[in-house]
């Protein structure tokens, strides 16, 4: 099925997979359930989450919501929907994804399209009229293309759901809308945060509130960043989004289009990039590794760099519906190969 849904061009295959996967159409695989892949955060407050497995699916596969069940039945741990932007938005002129199939990467300058919030709302309300306690939603936030106080989406973003998250994702990272990543800025950071933080405060809802960054910053730019979010009392990292950079390394025609790249050539990057942000923040709050990871190795690459949770979306394109269930099938194997009693004993000290 997944070699048939490359025969189209990538958008439409991912038109055509969301529907079959609203429709039922789709595998089931068993729960890989075993306390060994339990991944508990927050510990002893009141944002304590317990995440069945650690893998997770990345934003952007779901920008509306259409089908976070489906995923779970899948074998994610969690399910980042998203990026949702207030208003609906047509995102840029098509062609704007990219399959590099040599490589087993993707380029994609889609612009944040999608239904807006309040299509978002109502598919979200429906999944959680059946959600299980264990099946950890997050839900990523951004801006429209045209807004100018980038802050006032994000005050939206939260004000329509901040009390339906299992976590919150500031994404300020994509870099296919205009200005976007600047707000990783130290200076606008701290006031998008605060912003933030005043909306949730003010709605009387407290998800953990994580920020999305991208993988193209410099040593500055990445201690300006973990400096804010501590100050801002941020609960986490996702770490990283798609990078602007193109490796050396890239075989495919479709190499130079403009947009992000994900998949493969992302890995090494990203995870250079969350050992640092690890080795800055000093463990004291959770980061999910997302960028490159399509078998258990590189998850446990990403843990052993920091990670407490990893996430992907590219390596489904290649791997199939499957991959979330076969790396956690593979992430038990290890386990009891190596005696691990808990994943959490990778995280590098
Ligand atoms: C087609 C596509 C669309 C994406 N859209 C979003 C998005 O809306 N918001 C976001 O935070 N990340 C988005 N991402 C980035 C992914 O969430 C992830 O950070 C990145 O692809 C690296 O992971 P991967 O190598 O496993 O794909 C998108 C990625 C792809 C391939």
């Amino acid at each position: 099925m997944t070699k048939l849904l490359h025969f189209l061009n990538p958008e439409m295959a991912h038109s055509f997979g969301i529907k079959a996967l609203k429709n039922g159409i789709h595998p089931c695989y068993p729960s890989v359930d075993d306390a060994r892949l339990h991944v508990k955060l927050w510990q002893g407050t009141k944002k304590e989450r317990l995440f069945k497995n650690p893998i997770g699916l990345a934003a952007g596969f779901d920008k509306n919501a259409e089908v976070p069940r489906a995923m779970f039945k899948l074998g994610f741990g969690f399910v980042e929907v998203g990026t949702i932007t207030p208003k609906p938005q047509v995102g840029n002129p098509k062609p704007r994804i990219f399959r590099l199939s040599e490589d087993k990467a993707v380029i994609n300058r889609l612009g944040f399209n999608g239904g807006g919030s309040a299509v978002a709302h109502e598919n979200i309300t429906e999944f959680l009229r059946y959600k299980k306690q264990d099946q950890m939603l997050g839900i990523n936030i951004g801006k429209n293309k045209d807004t100018k106080k980038a802050a006032d989406d994000y005050v939206k973003g939260i004000s329509m759901f901040g009390a339906l998250a299992d976590y919150i994702t500031v994404n300020i990272s994509s870099p296919n809308t205009k200005g976007l990543r600047d707000l990783q800025q130290k200076k606008d950071l701290g006031a998008l945060l605060q912003a933030v933080q005043k909306e949730l405060k003010k709605q009387k809802v407290s998800p953990p509130l994580l920020v999305k960054i991208a993988p193209d910053l410099n040593e500055t730019e990445i201690t300006d960043i973990v400096d804010v979010v501590m100050s801002e009392s941020v609960d986490g990292l996702i770490v990283t989004n798609t990078t602007i950079s193109r490796p050396d390394s890239l075989q495919s025609n479709h190499a130079a289009e403009m947009g992000g790249l994900s998949g493969q050539p992302l890995f090494d990057l990203s995870t250079k990039i969350l050992n640092r942000v690890h080795v800055l923040t000093e463990g004291k709050i959770p980061l999910v590794g997302v960028g490159g990871v399509s078998n258990a190795q590189q998850a446990i690459a990403k843990f052993r760099a920091g990670a407490s949770l990893v996430q992907l979306y590219t390596s489904m394109i290649y791997e199939g519906p499957g991959i979330a269930h076969r790396i956690n099938k593979d992430l038990l194997a290890f386990c009891e190969a190596e005696g691990v009693k808990s994943l959490s004993e990778l995280v590098s000290a």
